[in-house]
């Protein structure tokens, strides 16, 4: 096997092969003046059994569309497989029909990228794991919670209660929780499908005088995990921690959950941003054994 890191994971791709003991291949990256991606593989990979890392974000179409050619291109390049490995799947949120009309994003993405030649998927606390259904290829969703809990554990966040936003993430917060041995709980939340605006209810959770540690898939504008902190501190919360295994975090984001008494907010290098300080190479790693 050979590791590709893809020109949007270039740093996990090569953590990922050094893990693995395998040979990495430079993609030799460019932008034209127009925008359009240029790409070229640097060795050959004729007859290679490739691990194509590449991430979906920032700006997912562009990532989107490297991704599809790059299966396609090391297909016609020779390899005789193509795992794919994409540490955050954009466009996952969308999956189902909400409304009336509604064309089901993550549905199509996973049709293209295996009608451009993927032969196994990976990717890290995908949205909704039953996604993958969809697939017709073997395909695997790794979950960011034992290295997210690991570095909880050893950050010196005292007996912290692990909370989840919403009943989406309850999975993460248990799976948390019980590697660490702390209590767990979500709050509700709704949101409006027409103008996207959410409303976040924590009665059920007493929080006075804790620690907290909220914990989410992924963090997009940071008003999630504000509300929820809003919550806490009318509670009496002590400190408060977000992490999330996906920190896309928009424009403004890290204002938003600052300014609504997060005292600190991490994430995996699933996206690098600043706040990428848990790695998932060894859990990829691991994945792909
Ligand atoms: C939604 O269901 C997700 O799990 C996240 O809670 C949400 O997408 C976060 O978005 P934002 O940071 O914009 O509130």
């Amino acid at each position: 096997m050979i590791v590709v890191p893809g020109p949007s994971s270039m740093k996990l791709g090569e953590q990922i092969a050094a893990l693995l003991g395998m040979k990495r291949v430079a993609v030799d990256y460019k932008n034209f003046p127009d925008g359009e991606s240029y790409q070229r593989l640097t060795e050959s990979v004729d007859g290679d059994d490739v691990v194509l890392v590449h991430t979906t974000y920032p700006n997912q179409d562009k990532r989107l569309i490297e991704l599809l050619i790059m299966i396609d291109g090391l297909k016609s390049l020779g390899a005789s497989k193509v795992r794919v490995v994409v540490p955050y799947m954009a466009y996952a949120r969308q999956d189902t029909r909400f409304r009336e009309g509604e064309v089901v994003s993550i549905g199509s993405l996973f049709k293209m990228i295996q009608s451009a030649g993927a032969d196994e998927f990976y990717t890290v606390d995908l949205h909704k794991e039953a996604s993958l259904s969809t697939f017709g290829i073997k395909a695997r969703n790794l979950y960011a919670t034992d290295v997210i809990a690991e570095y909880l554990i050893h950050s010196g966040l005292e007996e912290p209660y692990i909370l989840s936003p919403d009943k989406g993430a309850i999975m993460i917060a248990k799976r948390i929780g019980e590697r660490m041995g702390a209590e767990y709980g979500n709050f509700e939340k709704t949101r409006d499908r027409i103008t996207g605006a959410i409303t976040v209810r924590g009665e059920k959770v007493d929080a006075r005088g804790r620690n907290v540690a909220i914990v989410d898939d992924l963090i997009s504008t940071g008003g999630t995990i504000a509300n929820a902190a809003k919550i806490l501190k009318d509670g009496g919360a002590k400190r408060i921690v977000a992490l999330c295994s996906h920190p896309l975090l928009v424009a403004g984001a890290y204002e938003r959950m600052r300014g609504a008494g997060v005292d600190e907010v991490l994430g995996t290098d699933t996206v690098e941003s600043e706040v990428s300080k848990i790695s998932v190479a060894p859990l990829i790693a691991k994945g792909l054994q």
